[in-house]
């Protein structure tokens, strides 16, 4: 699909006035070159950028995001075909970034970042970049540590071959930290929107009872254990599988002869903290957003977002994400929302 990438026109959503000021969604940029007055695409709900994010962001006006949420290229041993960085190089590289995220999050915003391990070249020991990250964006920047996350994929490979197949000294990697940061002790959230339903033995609870009693741990099991929250407060272990093998992004990929981003989140992985942490029109960005799953969940959500990515070829396939409108009302529906989407207008075709 050779530059046939197509542009949504919305109201309002982003416009020029008579190269003054830019307003984009709600908040007034005083900047006639903004580079975020030219999406690369628009839907109802938000904008993809194609370019480097640390010179987009710099048009972001301050305090205008309510959730960064992001998975940046990894310190990984063996590059992937996006380029990464070494962990030696890596937290300098990206508390660059991490200054603007601070600069542009609400006071009540959140930073959601997911990072995968790595092993150190040729040895079966582990990179700590992860954890020294952390802790230099939270003494250095100022950021709080809201809650560490684990995102599980229980279909992860088994690699590095040489230490998990072949000599078999180490298992199988699959579970990634999360770092929810905060920019005050308060960050916005609500888990009332993120219940998961009851088990069977808690729904049998909810249904015939519970005899109030201490527990050997010690904790008192009272009977307001027995009142129906309508689902269970779920944990910080995300398990979530990239299942989206037949997904309309994958085949309108396959079709289009466009290989698909090889590390893509998987769709509900956005959404469990866009729903955590944001209310219907906050403003969410992805500054590493591939082929935009973030975009995808925030649209679905009905939230505004921003999407930068540096690669053509992975903003042109996101765009499969959005363009089918029956796609996102199948979605939606799976998702239990009521409000409909716009049906996208086809303005005008871009270039490459
Ligand atoms: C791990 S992937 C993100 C995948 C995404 N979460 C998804 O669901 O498709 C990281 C992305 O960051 C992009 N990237 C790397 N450096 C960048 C930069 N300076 N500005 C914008 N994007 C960048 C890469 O091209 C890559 O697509």
């Amino acid at each position: 699909m050779s530059g046939l990438i197509l542009r949504v026109h919305v109201p309002c959503l982003f416009c020029c006035i008579r190269h003054s000021y830019v307003t984009i969604f709600d908040v007034k940029i005083k900047d006639s070159n903004s580079k975020l007055v030219d999406p690369y695409y628009q839907t109802q709900y938000g904008a993809a950028y194609l370019g480097d994010s640390l010179e987009l962001l710099k048009y972001v006006p301050e305090k205008s995001i309510s959730l960064i949420l992001t998975s940046p290229p990894f310190a990984l041993t063996r590059k992937k075909e996006y380029g990464n960085k070494s962990a030696e190089e890596y937290i300098e590289w990206f508390l660059g970034f991490a200054k603007e995220f601070k600069r542009i999050l609400k006071d009540d915003g959140s930073f959601v970042l997911d990072l995968g391990g790595a092993y150190l070249p040729g040895y079966p020991v582990r990179a700590i970049y992860q954890f020294e990250l952390l802790v230099r964006l939270c003494k250095e920047l100022g950021f709080f540590l809201a809650q560490d996350f684990y995102h599980y994929n229980p279909s992860r490979l088994p690699t590095p071959a040489e230490w998990v197949n072949i000599r078999r000294v180490r298992v199988k990697d699959s579970v990634n930290v999360v770092w929810w940061l905060s920019v005050t002790e308060n960050p916005k959230a609500n888990n009332r929107n993120v219940l998961k339903p009851y088990s069977d033995s808690m729904k049998n609870l909810l249904e015939n009872g519970y005899k109030a009693k201490m527990r050997p741990s010690g904790h008192d099991i009272s009977t307001k254990f027995q009142k129906d929250n309508t689902g269970s407060i779920p944990p910080n272990l995300l398990t979530l599988a990239n299942t989206e093998s037949n997904s309309a992004y994958m085949r309108r990929c396959a079709e289009a002869g466009i290989k698909p981003h090889p590390a893509r989140f998987p769709l509900d992985f956005p959404k469990f903290f866009i729903e955590f942490l944001t209310d219907k029109n906050d403003i969410v960005l992805d500054p590493f957003a591939g082929s935009n799953t973030t975009g995808q969940a925030a649209e679905l959500l009905m939230r505004k977002w921003l999407a930068f990515e540096l690669d053509s070829t992975y903003l042109q396939g996101s765009v499969y994400r959005f363009q089918e409108v029956n796609d996102l009302f199948a979605v939606r529906e799976s998702y239990g929302a009521t409000q409909q989407i716009r049906p996208a207008r086809k303005n005008s075709k871009r270039n490459k």
